[in-house]
């Protein structure tokens, strides 16, 4: 490895970690101000707690999915995905930490693939700003994968909302690091 590769990896090595640290979270009159807007689905963020227990009872013949969410406590924009995932049918465990790095180890989230929190739904591993709907297709359909991942926080993404929306791709992994795209969003 010459000078110029170690310093382009080591770029890249900064890049990742800067994604990885929420700072990409909105700032938070951007958050109030997303809040009073109608929401971009019908099925996203039902205004009150009974459109959501509404909505839920719909989409999953009344039973909360159950997922547990790994997360720092100061990151605001996991909160988002948290209460997107709430509005969506699923009963949420959040466990604060302020490193995540064991967590990311032990369920094989490779560093290129890695966002802000790392969630467990059944045997699958959920990383980052997966959208609900892709999270209940997994379940469904039972793929031999470890799980899902939306690297870095694109913006638009499911608690990401903001001014503008970039496309992304939504990832399966397996515990070899191997990936493909399970969607474009
Ligand atoms: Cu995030
Ligand atoms: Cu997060």
């Amino acid at each position: 490895m010459n000078n110029i590769d170690k310093q382009r990896t080591a770029l890249m090595i900064a890049a990742v970690i800067g994604i990885i640290g929420c700072s990409k979270e909105p700032a938070p009159e951007a958050a109030a101000s997303a809040a009073p807007a109608p929401a971009a689905s019908p099925a996203a963020a039902p205004a009150t707690t009974s459109d959501a227990n509404a909505a839920t009872l719909a989409s999953n013949n009344g039973e909360l999915i159950p997922i547990k969410v790994y997360k720092d406590p100061n990151c605001g924009c996991c909160k988002e995905w948290v209460k997107n995932l709430e509005a969506n049918g699923f009963k949420v465990e959040t466990m604060d930490m302020p490193d995540l790095s064991m967590i990311k180890a032990k369920y094989a989230v490779k560093p290129e693939i890695q966002a802000c929190h790392t969630a467990i739904v059944g045997n699958y591993v959920v990383e980052g700003h997966v959208p609900a709907d892709l999270i209940k297709k997994m379940l469904k359909d039972k793929p031999a994968i470890a799980g899902l991942a939306v690297p870095g926080m694109p913006q638009g993404s499911p608690g990401m909302e903001g001014a503008t929306k970039e496309r992304y791709d939504v990832l399966t992994f397996d515990r070899a690091g191997r990936t493909t795209v399970y969607a474009q969003r």
